[in-house]
């Protein structure tokens, strides 16, 4: 019987007062009497808040209700920029190239490092030093570059674009991204130019480039930190299958 005088209040209300509410503007119904509680209805056209609490009349007037009790103004924010996300087979097909790219990447940067040791075999011919240095460099660019580190850093962007995995939302995927970009950014102004002056220098000097300060200090520089850099991606090859550290959000 209570609950029945109670959505008969609300009833007229509705009737008379909602259809001409502005989008802002709120009733607020006190059932207090048919409840028997302090008990008040806050009712626009998109929201009902309820509350239980006593207030005085001044607080609850119709127009402005106690801010307290009220959802968050219906203001009409932009829906955020929803990327399309790519379906299972995309996802599949994406890690075919995103490996693809890996072992270009890791497979050529160890034969780099075997080509350097070609050379430890006491060459008797300049010639053959000039041709050892151009295929370190013909390897490096058609495999290395490339279809390895370009494509990692390209299905990498992909992946963070177009699946749930996002740019930031995983320690192991921010660490992939930093050792990523940074072996591209090293391998391009290092790397890569330690490996061009070697190759000139064998190119005018043949055999006595290997006395040559200049074609030493490259060599050394660029096998160093060749390794090393090969060590990094093994260890990237690791943490994206292990997937180490604590999520940073859930996804
Ligand atoms: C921008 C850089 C990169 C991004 C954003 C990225 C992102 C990803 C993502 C999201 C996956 C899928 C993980 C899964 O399905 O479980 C993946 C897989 C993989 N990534 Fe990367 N990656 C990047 C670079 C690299 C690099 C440089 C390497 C290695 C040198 C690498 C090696 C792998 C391997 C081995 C997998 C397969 C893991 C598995 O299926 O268990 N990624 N990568």
């Amino acid at each position: 019987m209570v609950i029945f005088e109670a959505l008969e209040k609300i009833q007229q209300y509705l009737a008379i007062k909602l259809l001409n509410l502005a989008d802002d503007e709120f009733i607020s119904i006190d059932l207090a009497g048919q409840l028997n509680q302090p008990f008040k209805l806050f009712i626009n056209r998109k929201h009902i808040v309820c509350s239980l609490q006593i207030q005085n009349s001044a607080s609850a007037s119709p127009k402005s209700p106690d801010e307290s009790y009220l959802p968050p103004k219906a203001t009409h924010h932009p829906q955020p920029l929803q990327m399309k996300t790519l379906k299972a087979k995309g996802v599949q097909w994406l890690k075919g190239f995103h490996l693809l790219a890996v072992a270009c990447w890791v497979g050529g940067a160890v034969s780099l490092i075997s080509l350097y040791f070609l050379k430890q075999g006491g060459l008797r011919d300049g010639g053959v030093l000039y041709g050892i240095n151009q295929g370190v460099h013909q390897v490096d660019m058609s495999i290395v570059v490339v279809p390895g580190a370009v494509g990692c850093l390209l299905t990498g962007l992909v992946y963070s674009i177009f699946t749930n995995w996002g740019f930031f939302r995983h320690t192991w995927l921010t660490f992939k991204w930093i050792i990523t970009v940074g072996a591209i950014i090293f391998g391009t102004f290092y790397l890569g130019p330690w490996e061009v002056v070697m190759m000139d220098i064998s190119g005018k000097l043949g055999l006595a480039s290997l006395h040559d300060p200049a074609y030493l200090y490259n060599q050394k520089m660029n096998i160093l930190f060749g390794t090393i850099q090969v060590g990094m991606l093994i260890v990237t090859i690791f943490v994206s299958i292990l997937k180490p550290w604590k999520k940073k959000k859930e996804h």
